[in-house]
């Protein structure tokens, strides 16, 4: 099905054709791919539209994110995300911003889907990091921040509804500091405290006020901002006491060292701070700008075989997503890929790494909400949705000319375990259809042992939300109702052949296969795990990737 619903090419894809002509280096050059990190509510959503429209990919705020009731959504299993008001797709939105080309890559709120979440930042080059200006760091903020932090990922932060009472500025700026270890850079700090959102005093030299830029209020912050540019003089007469604040908190923060390095800030020790009202669009068009100039370009990647693969290699790219019935209408599955290297054409036959199997890609799309538009052509940091890619899972490698693979993306530790049954024997190859499908896009780990047997394989998750996408989707996609008994297992733990025999025995505990062929040693409570530890210490049992 190519797109029956897409919106005209020039909206949605704006690399376009035209651009090949520009050269493989100018086109990385000028691309941007990042993810928002936040805890829910604090403003994604509606930074989200901010930003495409200030780069006039819409014409007013609210028309493009999947917001509950400004736009219905598609399938069943999005009617939960709607009713429970979180987002669990994870798509790429493309947009130019003056001469670059920023993709926008969606991460899903809940923490439940964290392991979603992290194969979405194995697919970013920087993260903004979204902060609620009356409430600080939140524990989701936290969590995700610690992912970036661990892929090396470098963070812009952005502190939003500046627009409503909240902290004072720089009480923000040392939570950072003091919770999470970097050091708050800000590149504009607020002229009027939280509440009174006046404007930005850019920050040049030393910390030295370089501009003002005033801000004017629009009906409902539904068009851009107007902003007026104000030097130091005229700033000072007409903001008064509030200039003087910032120019002065601005200087302090330079004897503190807290001024903008690239090298630190790239090495993610340092983040540029904004602060921003995403409702009034206020500080919006500071962040575009900020992300043009200083996150990095997409650059190479290092393939299992430690090698690097230049952007300027022959096309490779890494699915880092799988999403099915996304469309009630063409019940598709969808796996989103990265670019990694070379130039994507639609048509292209590329080779599926695991397989060794070549693999079209008739039908290329990009994917935002329910938006659908065919790619033509993309390049190094560009998503694009493969319809119908059933052999794809995350981690997976597409590659031309030039034989590479990429290393997988680990798996999380599971904490919640549940016993999976058809209701009904006679759907028994349905049944069995859809967990495989669901395993393969990485809904849920699923877990098997000879003695349980095939028909109730034991589902493996990091959050006990990941069963409801599972019961919802069995149900919508394959048409088998499916029950699920927790298991009363709290923690997994990766053993060996040798171990198994031994652990197999042991109260509290049972060995199973993970479809990668991890052997799983389930274990009730940490206090069993420490006490066969203690007692046997020759059996394998090394901890997981805990989850974020
Ligand atoms: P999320 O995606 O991170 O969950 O957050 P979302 O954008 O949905 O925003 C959560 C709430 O915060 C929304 O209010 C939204 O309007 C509000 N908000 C976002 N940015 C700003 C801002 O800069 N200033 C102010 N004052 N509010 C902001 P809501 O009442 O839940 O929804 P709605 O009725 O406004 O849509």
């Amino acid at each position: 099905p190519e797109s029956a619903d897409s919106t005209t090419a020039e909206s949605t894809s704006p690399s376009g054709t035209g651009a090949t002509s520009k050269g493989l280096d100018a086109e990385v050059a000028r691309r941007r791919t990042f993810a928002v990190i936040s805890h829910p509510d604090a403003g994604k959503s509606t930074l989200t539209e901010a930003l495409a429209l200030h780069a006039r990919m819409i014409s007013e705020a609210g028309a493009i994110h999947g917001k509950a009731g400004r736009r219905s959504t598609v399938s069943d299993w999005m009617e939960m995300e709607k009713a429970r008001g979180i987002s669990v797709s994870s798509t790429a939105l493309q947009f130019n911003y003056e001469d670059s080309v920023i993709n926008l890559v969606d991460t899903p709120g809940h923490s439940d889907f964290s392991e979603d979440t992290y194969r979405v930042l194995t697919a970013v080059d920087a993260a903004v990091m979204l902060i609620d200006a009356a409430k600080g760091l939140e524990p989701q903020t936290l969590k995700l921040f610690q992912v970036c932090r661990h892929r090396g990922i470098p963070v812009i932060t952005v502190i939003n509804k500046w627009d409503r009472p909240g902290r004072a500025p720089l009480e923000l700026l040392d939570e950072i500091q003091e919770r999470i270890g970097l050091t708050p850079t800000p590149l504009f700090l607020p002229v009027g405290i939280a509440g009174d959102f006046r404007g930005l005093l850019r920050r040049g030299e030393e910390g030295r006020a370089q501009e003002y830029i005033r801000f004017t209020r629009t009906a409902g912050g539904a068009t851009i901002a107007p902003e007026e540019l104000l030097d130091v003089d005229a700033a000072l007469a007409r903001e008064g006491d509030e200039w003087v604040t910032a120019a002065e908190e601005s200087e302090l923060l330079s004897a503190t060292g807290q001024d903008h390095d690239q090298e630190l800030f790239l090495a993610g020790h340092t983040s540029p701070v904004i602060y921003a009202s995403a409702m009034l669009n206020f500080g919006v068009k500071e962040i575009l700008e900020t992300l043009v100039e200083l996150a990095p370009p997409p650059h190479s990647r290092t393939d299992i075989d430690d090698h690097e693969r230049e952007v300027t290699d022959p096309f490779s790219a890494v699915v880092f997503k799988v999403q099915a019935g996304m469309d009630t209408a063409h019940r598709d599955r969808l796996a989103f890929m990265r670019i990694v290297s070379g130039v994507f054409e639609r048509g292209m036959v590329v080779t599926h790494a695991q397989t060794g199997k070549p693999f079209t890609t008739k039908y290329a799309q990009t994917v935002f909400g329910r938006e659908r538009s065919t790619v033509d052509s993309a390049y190094p940091g560009d998503v694009v949705g493969l319809v119908n890619a059933t052999a794809l899972a995350p981690g997976h490698t597409l590659y031309t000319d030039k034989k590479v693979e990429f290393p997988p993306i680990p798996s999380f530790a599971p904490e919640f375990f549940s016993i999976l049954r058809a209701e009904s024997a006679s759907k028994y190859k349905q049944f069995r259809k859809a967990v495989d499908q669901l395993d393969s896009e990485g809904v849920v780990q699923v877990l098997r042992n000879d003695i349980r047997g095939d028909a109730s394989p034991v589902l493996a998750a990091v959050g006990p939300m990941q069963f409801e996408v599972v019961a919802a989707r069995m149900k919508a996609e394959f048409n088998v109702e499916a029950r699920m008994e927790p298991l009363g297992y709290g923690l997994a733990r990766r053993t060996d052949a040798e171990s198994a025999v031994e652990l197999g025995r042991q109260r509290g505990v049972e060995v199973f296969t993970r479809s990668d062929g991890v052997l799983l040693a389930l274990v009730s409570d940490k206090w069993r795990l420490q006490y066969i530890q203690k007692e046997m210490p020759e059996l394998t049992l090394e901890p997981l990737v805990a989850a974020a």
